[in-house]
């Protein structure tokens, strides 16, 4: 099974970067690759490199590592690189995507040697234009809040999480002409992909960033979709530490004051986001000012960005505890109490082993037990339903896109967690 996920990674291997899946995606994505180079790098660092030199290459002028690289032109996906009004050198999408890159440019230096640290040092400042990119552009008014502008800019495109922020969107395209060229359906079923109405809005949203230009003051104050995911927030604020951690090491310390700055004011912002009745985190939708009204598998990662009191923490532990007794395989992307939950379609219910990683890594600190319990499950979890995209909560039955690339990359690194443990126990 372990030669069965180096070969489906080799498989998705382009020129010096992987897509995440054959046909369903056949691009670089952002976070993809972050977990694909991680795992690269315990069979092959110059490839780990080159796809993260490959991601920064996409880097915008203003500093955004866009969520999708069109590397090669391929009509096999809609909305593709003709859709988008892209000011990059490299066509691309015009969002962003969770910044786990910026972690993994710091743990492969944890696990590797000089030459990686070297190979860090290439791409220093482009990691800290991303990081400030996010301040700039994504929290003008100085809250201590990333504001997201479309759900795919969280990774979990359809969660729950947005179904307010969604519900208040005019679709003002021509939607036969939408569903015709949606290309994914070709691959999966639509039982377990977004509904048509949820891409009408999705493409809606990005003809409102292209006829703005993408420009930052029109984006953050008009646009019709404007949330803090929580997701992000945390994945943002760990950055930055891990960002901080590098410096150290690379002995460089011109970015230290201000980005002890953005933790400082992320860390405080984030309390905006504690939902008294979930004893949780969770996401924020700015036009409503309404916190989500559940938990998603994002609640979870507020270990991994080293927020909240003992209180808080306790009351998450406490979560996540039910979550692992009330399910088979953990952790489901949304809390099977409620009636929009649904156990394989895309974000709204199944397990992600992604998540459960980054989960992992945040709550090794606090409870290892538990951390330890988690990977194992994902294992396990992989072990027995195979190499795909997200996975039934109840049965363990795989959705989605099969031969995935960051399914395979989580198994490799559970499969070789000593060369991973320095991520784990010296955070
Ligand atoms: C889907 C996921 C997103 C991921 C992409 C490629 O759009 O929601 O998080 O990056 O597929 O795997």
């Amino acid at each position: 099974m372990f030669i069965d996920a180096i070969n489906i990674i080799n498989n998705n291997y382009k020129d010096k970067f992987t897509i995440p899946s054959e046909n369903l995606y056949p691009f670089q994505w952002n976070w993809d690759s972050a977990f694909s180079s991680l795992a690269i790098h315990s069979f092959n660092k110059k490839k780990s490199w080159d796809e993260i030199y490959s991601l920064f290459n996409s880097q915008w002028n203003n500093g955004m590592i866009p969520h999708i690289i069109f590397h090669k032109k391929n009509n096999k996906y809609f909305p593709g690189q003709d859709y988008w009004k892209f000011r990059g050198k490299i066509p691309s999408t015009c969002i962003s995507q969770p910044p786990v890159i910026i972690s993994v440019v710091y743990w492969l230096t944890q696990i590797g040697d000089d030459k990686d640290l070297k190979n860090a040092k290439i791409i220093y400042h482009k990691l800290f234009k991303y990081l400030k990119w996010y301040n700039d552009e994504r929290d003008i008014d100085n809250l201590g809040l990333i504001k997201i502008f479309h759900p795919w800019e969280s990774g979990r495109d359809n969660s729950p999480d947005w179904d307010e922020a969604m519900d208040n969107i005019n679709i003002k395209i021509d939607a036969n002409k939408i569903r015709k060229k949606r290309k994914d359906l070709n691959h999966v079923d639509y039982s377990q992909r977004p509904t048509n109405n949820d891409y009408y809005k999705f493409i809606s949203l990005v003809d409102f960033g292209n006829k703005n230009n993408w420009n930052k003051f029109m984006m953050y104050y008009n646009c019709p979709f404007q949330v803090v995911d929580h997701g992000i927030q945390f994945i943002y604020i760990r950055a930055c530490k891990d960002f901080l951690k590098l410096s150290n090491k690379l002995n460089i310390h011109e970015y230290d004051d201000v980005v002890k700055s953005w933790i400082e004011k992320f860390t405080l912002g984030s309390e905006k986001l504690w939902n008294n009745t979930l004893n949780c985190y969770c996401s924020y939708n700015f036009k409503t000012n309404k916190l989500s009204t559940n938990i998603s598998c994002s609640s979870f990662l507020s270990f991994y960005a080293g927020i909240g009191n003992n209180e808080k923490k306790n009351k998450i532990l406490t979560s996540i505890c039910n979550s692992i007794n009330n399910n088979k395989y953990y952790f489901p992307s949304w809390n099977n109490n409620s009636k929009q939950f649904n156990p394989v379609k895309y974000w709204r219910g199944p397990v992600w082993v992604i998540m459960n990683f980054l989960i992992c890594i945040g709550l090794y600190e606090d409870n290892k037990i538990i951390s330890q319990k988690v990977l194992d499950n994902t294992k396990e979890l992989i072990e027995k339903n195979g190499f795909y995209e997200y996975f039934n909560p109840i049965n363990g039955e795989g959705c989605g896109g099969k031969n995935f690339t960051w399914t395979a990359s989580i198994y490799i690194i559970t499969k070789n967690i000593q060369k991973y443990a320095p991520i784990f126990y010296n955070q």
